[in-house]
C-alpha cells in the first residue's frame, strides 16, 4: 500500500482524535516501518489493518465507518494532487464507470507498485451504474466514501446500495442511482 494512504490517514487521525491517538495506535501495532511513512514509499497492507483495528477499538467506531470517513478525506487529496484526472470528467456516473479503464490505469503509471481493486461495470445508463468491486484488501467502504464524494464534486447526489458477494467482502456489488 502506498505511503500517501498512510500519511493522509495519520494526518486525519491526528486532526480528529489528537496526536496521542496517533501514538497509541502506532505503539499498539507491530509495524515493520515503525510507523514512519513517506508519501512515495510502499508499505505492507497489514500495517494499515493494524492501525485501523486499533483506532476502531479505541474509538468504538467500526473499521468500515472509519474507512468511509477516511475516503471522504482522501477525495480532497485526489482533488489537490490529481486534479488533472478529475478534470477529464463532467459526470459522476461516467467517472465511476472509468475507474478500471482510465483512472486507476493513470494511478499505475504514477505508482507502478500500487495495489488497486478492480471495478467491473455490469450495467450502465445515464442514471444507473452497477459495479462489481474485487480486492483482497476488502476496502469497499473506502470505495463508498469516494463514490459519495464523486457525486458531491459534480453537485449531484445518489443513492448507493451495496451487497457483499462473499463473507470476507472481497467481492461487493454496488448499485448506484443518480437522484
Ligand atoms: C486505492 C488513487 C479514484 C477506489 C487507491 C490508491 C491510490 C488511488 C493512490 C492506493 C493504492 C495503494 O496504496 O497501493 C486514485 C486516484 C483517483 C481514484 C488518483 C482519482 C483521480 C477512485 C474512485 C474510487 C476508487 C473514484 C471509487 C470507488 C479505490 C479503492 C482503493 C483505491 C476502493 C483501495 C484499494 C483496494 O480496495 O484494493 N486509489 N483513486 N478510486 N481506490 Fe482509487
Amino acid at each position: 500500500m502506498k505511503g500517501i494512504v498512510f500519511t493522509e490517514f495519520l494526518d486525519l487521525v491526528e486532526d480528529k482524535f489528537g496526536l496521542e491517538m496517533v501514538d497509541s495506535i502506532i505503539s499498539n501495532s507491530n509495524l515493520k516501518s515503525e510507523g514512519v511513512y513517506t508519501s512515495v514509499g510502499t508499505y505492507e497492507f497489514s500495517e494499515m489493518l493494524q492501525l485501523l483495528n486499533n483506532l476502531s477499538e479505541n474509538t468504538n467506531i467500526s473499521t468500515d465507518d472509519l474507512l468511509q470517513v477516511y475516503a471522504e478525506h482522501f477525495f480532497s487529496v485526489i482533488k489537490r494532487s490529481y486534479s488533472g484526472i478529475l478534470q477529464m470528467y463532467s459526470d459522476p456516473i461516467e467517472m465511476l464507470a472509468s475507474i478500471e479503464n482510465h483512472i486507476h490505469v493513470e494511478v499505475k503509471k504514477i505508482y507502478p507498485d500500487a495495489e488497486l481493486p478492480t471495478f467491473q461495470v455490469l450495467e450502465k445508463t445515464p442514471n444507473l451504474l452497477v459495479l462489481i468491486y474485487k480486492s483482497s484488501r476488502a476496502m469497499h467502504a473506502f470505495g463508498l466514501g469516494l463514490m459519495n464524494k464523486t457525486f458531491e464534486h459534480f453537485n449531484e447526489t445518489a443513492t448507493i446500495e451495496f451487497e457483499k458477494l462473499n463473507d470476507v467482502a472481497t467481492e461487493v456489488k454496488f448499485i448506484i442511482k443518480k437522484n
